[in-house]
């Protein structure tokens, strides 16, 4: 019988929980609940004798594994996993996983939330713009990019793709047109989603060089993570350019100083919302116990990341 601890500092939905439940109480393994910790010693305390672990955007640093005394697998219930020590894990032959897919859709969706606040000037009733028409480019064409592509047909958008991983034939055959690298998906695009990871490439990777590129009245959405974006290079230009917004799902470190200079272009969520749904929050959490079971039981390391 194995422990599983959840220990979610942002707590899936009610309804979520209740069904992860029933997936762990269908097994015998025992199942306990770590939610809306403030402080990482209760993370530490909850972790010391678990056999697996659930997280969300929690920090599994090399403090957590190594306060672990058992612990098995940890499954970041989600898709990024920058918040993960997979060295640390490895050393202590510890399987890190994702759930990748299950929470795109509620991502996705997000976007459209943002951009139609966007295009209609924050609804303070002055006219805005349509999405109908609009050139929308996607940077990276994972699962969240492809549900955008996906939702974005249905509002008619002209929907392009740059992403260094995934094959042209792909994009294409999703009815997108891709382009050949990030300047020109800036260049052509109306408004630019990013949907990529944070990673040593990816950090800070938006800067001065690609924002300068953003067509008139272009609009950034950012549903990814902060630290992809060269903050100081993204306020200046915006500072300089009164046609630009900046629409994201997560605070920039600097998100006073964007609220006081970028009234009415400048929208944060207060906070990551992107895959705060019921139906993703129990995909991403049914999926993440199921992977859990189905490692402990037969050893299945499908979506293991530190292999
Ligand atoms: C992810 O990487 O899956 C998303 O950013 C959602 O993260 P969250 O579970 O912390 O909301």
């Amino acid at each position: 019988m194995a422990k599983i601890l959840i220990a979610t500092e942002k707590p899936f939905s009610k309804s979520a929980v209740e069904d992860i439940i029933k997936v762990v109480d269908a097994t015998n393994h025992e199942l306990v609940l770590l939610e809306k910790y403030t402080e990482k010693q209760q993370l530490l305390d909850a972790v010391a004798d678990v056999d697996a672990l659930i997280v969300r955007s929690d920090i599994v640093d090399a403090e957590v594994v190594n306060a672990a005394n058992h612990l098995k697998i940890v499954v970041r219930a989600g898709a990024g996993y920058d918040n993960l020590d997979l060295e640390a894990m490895r050393n202590k032959h510890i399987v890190a996983m994702n759930t990748p897919g299950q929470n795109a859709n509620s991502v996705a969706e997000l976007v459209f939330g943002m951009l139609v606040f966007a295009v209609r000037n924050f609804f303070n009733g002055t006219s805005g713009t349509e999405l109908k028409g609009k050139k929308l480019g996607l940077l990276a064409f994972g699962n969240v990019g492809r549900n955008v592509a996906r939702i974005a047909k249905g509002f008619e958008m002209e929907v392009y793709a740059y992403d260094a991983f995934c094959p042209i034939a792909d994009i294409e055959a999703a009815g997108v047109h891709a382009v050949g690298t990030r300047e020109a998906l800036f260049d052509t695009c109306d408004i630019v989603s990013l949907h990529i990871p944070a990673t040593a490439e990816t950090r800070g990777s938006i800067n001065a060089q690609l924002l300068g590129r953003m067509k008139k009245g272009g609009i950034l959405v950012n549903t990814a993570r902060k630290e992809v974006i060269d903050e100081e290079s993204l306020l200046q230009l915006m500072e300089e350019r009164a046609d630009l917004k900046y629409m994201t799902d997560i605070k920039p470190d600097a998100d006073s100083l964007f609220a006081e200079k970028l009234a009415g272009r400048y929208f944060a969520t207060p906070k990551k919302m992107g895959a705060q749904t019921a139906e993703a929050n129990a995909n991403a959490g049914i999926a993440a116990a199921k992977q859990i079971i189905g490692y402990i039981e037969k050893g299945i390391t499908t979506f293991q990341l530190n292999k």
